[in-house]
């Protein structure tokens, strides 16, 4: 008899289930089952009547009865709770849809003129090279010829890391220190021991050094180098890619001088000045844009290749300098601020 009403329930139980689709009739329809007045609460009531040596066999019927009706009542919850997921989560996403918000990102401003620098110079055959910003003393400095008391390898200068510091990916002699590179100038020696001649790279990147920010000054910036290495490459060369890169950055009427200076990798070395015309506010003013040279015989040797042979030119420009004379940008620190009312005037 108990037996029969059990099955009643649990078929009851599993009916009505695939019907039950909110928790408010959830909790409902399980009250007429396990409540108070349940039907199985009910069944359970009549265990007193059981006589005392059938209790054991009915007692466990009840049991799995209980056990069957659980399951079913745990499976209709979880798809409940499922729904009501869904429903606070709203409608899937579809990611190939459009934006709702309006406002594209864009290119960081520093960004957009290195890609323009980089475009230029791809135009002319150079391709891009890159290097690591941890350095070695080797690459940074003793490689290029750059000697022991020269003032950006004190502490003071620039970012040397802890000397039992060991990086996997960038070997070391012992001894050596670890910096935060002070130019991007260290990728042409990485690049002339990978590569044969010719060589016509130019590789941009973040450099470091120990300066107090000012309006021109930022512990942070960015450089472009560049490097030329071939057969029979001379000043020409040099004064000829220079020009061009020039008058398709500042305007085609642009100028350009090459004032001595001292590189300890480049000789002879100079200081290339612009003038431009279309520059508007900054058109009456020779303005310094970069570093340059002849590779110096000694970075040459240093990477075995024979400078009766070989001859090389090499530059190396700060990013941010060209982009706040193209942008008209006066102070360097804007760009480190990610102040979006300053970035949103670079968005293209
Ligand atoms: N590395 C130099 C600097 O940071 C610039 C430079 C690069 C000069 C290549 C000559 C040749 O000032």
């Amino acid at each position: 008899m108990i037996e029969e009403k059990l099955n009643t329930v649990i078929a009851l139980v599993e009916n009505e289930c695939s019907s039950i689709k909110t928790r408010v009739e959830f909790e409902h329809f399980k009250a007429t089952i396990s409540g108070p007045k349940g039907k199985l609460t009910e069944i359970m009531k009549l265990m007193g009547s059981v006589p005392k040596e059938d209790k054991p066999t009915v007692g466990k019927k009840i049991n799995e009865a209980k056990g069957e009706i659980q399951k079913h009542l745990d499976r209709v919850l979880t798809e409940i709770e499922e729904v009501e997921l869904l429903s606070r989560l709203g409608p899937p996403i579809d990611p190939t849809l459009p934006s709702p918000d309006s406002s594209k990102g864009c290119l960081h401003p520093i960004a957009q003129v290195r890609d323009q620098v980089i475009d230029l110079f791809h135009r002319i055959g150079f391709s891009v090279a890159e290097g690591t910003e941890l350095e070695t003393e080797y690459y940074c400095f003793d490689a290029l010829n750059i000697p022991s008391d020269h003032p950006a390898r004190d502490m003071q200068d620039s970012y040397f890391m802890p000397e039992d510091l060991q990086m996997d990916n960038v070997s070391k002699k012992n001894q050596e220190r670890y910096l935060l590179r002070t130019h991007t100038s260290s990728v042409q020696i990485r690049t002339l021991l990978d590569e044969k001649p010719p060589i016509r790279i130019v590789a941009p990147g973040r450099c470091f050094r120990r300066d107090t920010p000012d309006a021109t000054h930022s512990a942070n910036f960015h450089q472009i180098e560049g490097l030329y290495v071939d057969k029979d490459v001379t000043l020409v060369d040099l004064k000829s890619t220079l020009d061009y890169f020039v008058k398709k950055t500042f305007g085609s009427s642009a100028k350009t001088r090459l004032r001595p200076s001292f590189f300890p990798f480049t000789e002879p070395s100079f200081e290339m000045d612009f003038y431009s015309p279309d520059l508007g506010k900054l058109s009456h003013k020779w303005l310094e844009i970069m570093g340059c040279g002849m590779v110096d015989p000694e970075v040459l040797k240093e990477v075995g290749l024979d400078s009766d042979q070989y001859s090389g030119f090499a530059f190396g420009m700060g990013i941010e300098r060209i982009a706040m004379i193209l942008q008209g940008v006066d102070d360097i620190r804007y760009y480190y601020q990610n102040d979006i009312r300053f970035l949103r005037q670079f968005s293209v």
